[in-house]
């Protein structure tokens, strides 16, 4: 599967998850914007895209915020020269989020967690789709969770499911002009920030719940994007697709 020379944004690709999709997109020949709130990091992912042959810049944004959205698009285009075909909105707030019961949830905090987890892909959607609209070729995939679906996930499960429905609608509307909009579910990445944000306890009972109980990686779930982002994925849209070990469909 190849797309050589498009141009793809992955949010959210300074650490984590976004790192293996920025890689992953980057063999398949495609230019990468990797998108951050933290620049310093995301110009070391770029600059390892490009010492490993591939091309790639880092741009600094602030999913949340319409205005560094609408500055990521148009710094994107200039640089690469050509429009933005595809956008993976995995931003998130998920390390060190705060664990607090939905009947404790503090709602500035809750405002908070939504305003970068569904605004931000809402609002980077807004600023890339009139790129892919005038390609007449887009590919959108946002990251939800297998949280959506287990009552655990609490403020971020609701802000995850929110992001199903976000995935729908705009998958109705582009969906005239060749742009899929699919989600991906992932279970229980083990990355950093799980290490940091998941209790000892639950990791533990993660795994066993899985019907593939090992340890899922980043790497684990490059595949069904480079999938997404191929030709031949060009009739699935306004899919949630779980990656999982079989979590949430055992329950
Ligand atoms: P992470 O917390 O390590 O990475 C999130 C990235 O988003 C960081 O680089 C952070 O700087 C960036 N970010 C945060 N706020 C931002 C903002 N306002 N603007 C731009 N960038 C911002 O998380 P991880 O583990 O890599 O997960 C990535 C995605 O996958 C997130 O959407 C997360 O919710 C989702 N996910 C993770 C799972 C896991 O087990 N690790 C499971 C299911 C979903």
């Amino acid at each position: 599967m190849t797309q050589k020379g498009k141009v793809a944004i992955v949010t959210g690709a300074a650490q984590g998850i976004g790192v293996e999709y920025a890689k992953g997109l980057s063999s398949m020949g495609m230019r990468i914007a990797v998108a951050d709130i933290n620049l310093e990091k995301a110009q070391a992912v770029a600059d390892d895209i490009i010492n490993s042959g591939g091309e790639a810049m880092a741009v600094a944004v602030d999913v949340s915020s319409k205005e560094s959205t609408l500055e990521m698009a148009k710094v994107v285009r200039e640089a690469f020269g050509a429009p933005v075909e595809v956008l993976i909105n995995n931003a998130a707030i998920y390390h060190s989020m705060r664990m607090d019961p939905m009947s404790k949830v503090d709602i500035e905090y809750w405002r908070k967690v939504f305003s970068v987890n569904l605004d931000g892909a809402l609002l980077c959607i807004q600023a890339v789709a009139p790129q892919m609209i005038e390609a007449g070729w887009g590919r959108i995939i946002n990251q939800t969770s297998s949280s959506a679906y287990l009552g655990s996930g609490g403020h971020y499960g609701c802000s995850k499911m929110a992001l199903i429905g976000l995935t729908q609608g705009f998958a109705k509307e582009f969906g005239p002009h060749g742009i899929t909009v699919n989600a991906i579910a992932p279970g229980t990445i083990f990355t950093e920030a799980t290490e940091v944000t998941v209790p000892e306890v639950i990791k533990d009972n993660v795994v066993k719940m899985q019907a593939i109980p090992r340890k899922g990686q980043p790497e684990d779930l490059v595949g069904m994007v480079k999938f997404l982002c191929s030709d031949e994925a060009s009739w699935i849209t306004a899919q949630t697709h779980l990656v999982d070990g079989g979590t949430a469909k055992r329950l």
